[in-house]
C-alpha cells in the first residue's frame, strides 16, 4: 500500500519564477526505503519539505498537484498533525534544535514529554535511541556545544524516539565520518524493516546501492530516473546531471576500457557486484 503519494506535484517558492519541483509523480510503499540523489538545488530538500509539511506550512509558494502522506493531505491538515506522523530530520542539525533543553537526554525527551508519554515509557524510550544512535558519551552534555557531526545524530535520535510512521531525512551524514555514516545506515535500514518507511536526500551512492531499496534521481526539480539502485546508479545518465556514480561502477567503466570487464555485463553499483564481474573474467 502506498503512504506517500504524489500527483503531478508542482512547487514554486514564494516569488520564484522557476519551479523548485515540477511534475513529480511518485508513490512510496510501507516499509520501503527510498533514497533521494541530485546535485545541488536539484530539489532534494524541497521534496523532503513537501512530504513532511513544511511546504505549504512554512515555506508558503504555489503548489499545484496532489499530495497524500500517511492518509492525509499535509496542504490541509495542520503541521501539528503531520509532524506526528512523519518525522524530518533537517539537512542543518542546529535548525532541528529545540533551544529550550540544557542536555542532549532531554533534548530527545522533549517530543514525548510534548505528547504526554508517561515518565517510565519515555525513559524506555530515550535510553533505546541513545543506545541504537550510540550516543551514550553525550548524554549529559549541551545540544549546543557539540561538533556539527555529534550534533547531527542527535537530531537523528530525537526524530526516531518519536517513532513516526513515515521518516524523513535530509542529507543525514552529511557531516558524520565513515563509520557514524554506516551506523545510520544500518539503523535507518533496520526502521525500515520493523514498517517504518523512509525517505533519504543523501549523496553517498555506495551507501544507497547497499541500503536503499529504490532511488529517485532529481535533476532542476525533475525526476531523471527512478528505479532500483543497480538501475538507477548504472545509468550513463547520471553524471550529466551532477550525480556522482558509485566507485565500484568507476572502476568496472575503467576495466571495461582495460578489457578487464566482460562486454554487455551489467555494471556493478555494490562491493559483491563488482567482484562478482571480476570472477567472470579474472580466473
Ligand atoms: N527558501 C527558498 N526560496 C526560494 N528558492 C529556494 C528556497 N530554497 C531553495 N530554493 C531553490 O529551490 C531549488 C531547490 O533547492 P533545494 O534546497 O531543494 O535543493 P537541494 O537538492 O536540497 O540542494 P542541496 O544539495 O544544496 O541541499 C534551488 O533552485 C534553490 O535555489
Ligand atoms: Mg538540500
Amino acid at each position: 500500500m502506498a503512504v506517500i503519494e504524489l500527483k503531478n506535484l508542482t512547487y514554486h517558492y514564494p516569488l520564484s519564477e522557476t519551479p523548485a519541483l515540477q511534475s513529480i509523480d511518485l508513490e512510496v510503499e510501507e516499509g520501503e526505503f527510498l533514497a533521494i540523489v541530485g546535485a545541488n538545488g536539484a530539489g532534494k530538500s524541497t521534496l523532503c519539505y513537501t512530504i513532511s509539511g513544511f511546504i505549504p506550512h512554512f515555506f508558503k509558494g504555489e503548489l499545484a498537484g496532489s499530495v497524500n502522506v500517511a492518509g492525509m493531505d499535509p496542504t490541509k491538515a495542520n503541521l501539528g498533525t503531520c509532524v506526528q506522523k512523519v518525522g524530518l530530520v533537517f539537512q542543518n542539525p542546529f535548525n532541528q534544535i529545540s533551544g529550550s533543553k540544557f542536555t542532549v537526554y532531554e533534548e530527545i525527551a522533549f517530543g514525548l514529554e510534548n505528547l504526554g508519554v508517561d515518565p517510565q515509557e519515555m525513559r524506555e524510550r530515550v535510553d533505546e535511541i541513545i543506545r541504537r544512535t550510540r550516543i551514550a558519551d553525550l548524554r549529559d552534555r549541551s545540544p549546543y556545544a557539540l561538533s556539527g557531526g555529534q550534533q547531527q545524530r542527535v537530531a537523528l535520535a530525537s526524530i526516531l524516539v518519536m517513532k513516526p510512521q513515515i521518516l524523513v531525512l535530509d542529507e543525514p551524514t552529511s557531516q558524520l565520518d565513515p563509520i557514524g555514516s554506516q551506523e545510520v545506515f544500518q539503523v535507518i535500514k533496520e526502521m525500515a524493516l520493523q514498517g517504518m518507511t523512509i525517505v533519504m536526500a543523501e549523496h553517498k551512492v555506495e551507501w544507497l546501492a547497499e541500503y536503499a531499496d529504490r532511488v529517485l534521481a532529481l535533476s532542476a526539480g525533475q525526476i531523471i530516473k527512478l528505479g532500483t539502485p543497480q538501475e538507477v546508479f548504472s545509468s550513463s545518465e547520471l553524471p550529466k546531471h551532477g550525480v556522482g556514480i558509485s566507485r565500484y561502477t568507476q572502476v568496472a567503466r575503467r576495466a571495461l576500457q582495460e578489457n578487464l570487464w566482460l562486454e554487455g555485463r551489467r555494471m556493478p553499483v555494490t562491493l559483491d557486484e563488482s567482484i562478482e564481474g571480476f570472477r567472470e573474467i579474472i580466473p
